[in-house]
């Protein structure tokens, strides 16, 4: 196995590209089908973790759209620290539109929380939730996810965007820490 070692951490191979991009495929499929009759949906992405996912789905989207981009910090290490920041805020018009978050990963599902409770402010039509990865195990909240690329464990993952204390989001892989 493709191993990688970022820091004091060791890293395996634990998803590869051409599996990322089949679930990237049947995300944006499913999207297409759902939203070819809405009125220029609104994707907002958030950042900085689904900037690669983002880049590959928007690709695959044939409707119109707009894209924007959202950034909050929850993470610290390797574990989620419970406390979300707002660093980047949102200035297009949400009230009336169709929105679809797109977030790399949810884990405890703070984040996502958090995100929803801004988005709820501004008097959305509709706001659907994509992710590219789930961790059910770790997941305790009630917001329903539209849609999943894949479940995974609950372990920690670096690549496709994904960091590890700022390092591994360019890898095309995803990989798992070793324990
Ligand atoms: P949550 O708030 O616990 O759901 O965490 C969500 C955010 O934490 C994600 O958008 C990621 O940016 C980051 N995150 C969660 N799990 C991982 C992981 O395994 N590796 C790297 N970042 C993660
Ligand atoms: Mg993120």
């Amino acid at each position: 196995m493709k191993q990688i070692k970022l820091k004091d951490q060791v890293f395996e191979v634990s998803i590869p590209s051409e599996k990322i991009h089949q679930s990237v495929t049947k995300v944006a499929q499913k999207i297409n089908q759902d939203y070819k009759d809405k009125n220029v949906p609104l994707f907002i992405s958030i950042l900085n973790g689904s900037f690669m996912f983002t880049a590959d789905l928007l690709k695959q989207i044939d409707f119109n759209c707009e894209i924007t981009f959202l950034k909050l910090s929850s993470y610290h290490g390797t574990t989620s620290s419970g406390n979300v920041k707002q660093l980047i805020g949102i200035n297009e018009k949400i009230s009336g539109r169709d929105i679809i978050v797109l977030e790399d990963i949810v884990d405890t599902g703070i984040t996502l929380e958090q995100i929803i409770k801004e988005l709820n402010k501004f008097g959305a039509n509709s706001v659907k939730i994509t992710t590219l990865l789930l961790k059910p195990e770790a997941y305790d909240k009630d917001i329903t996810i539209d849609y999943v690329g894949m479940e995974i464990p609950n372990d920690f993952i670096i690549g496709y965007g994904l960091d590890y204390d700022g390092l591994g989001r360019n890898l095309p892989d995803i990989y798992t820490l070793k324990s």
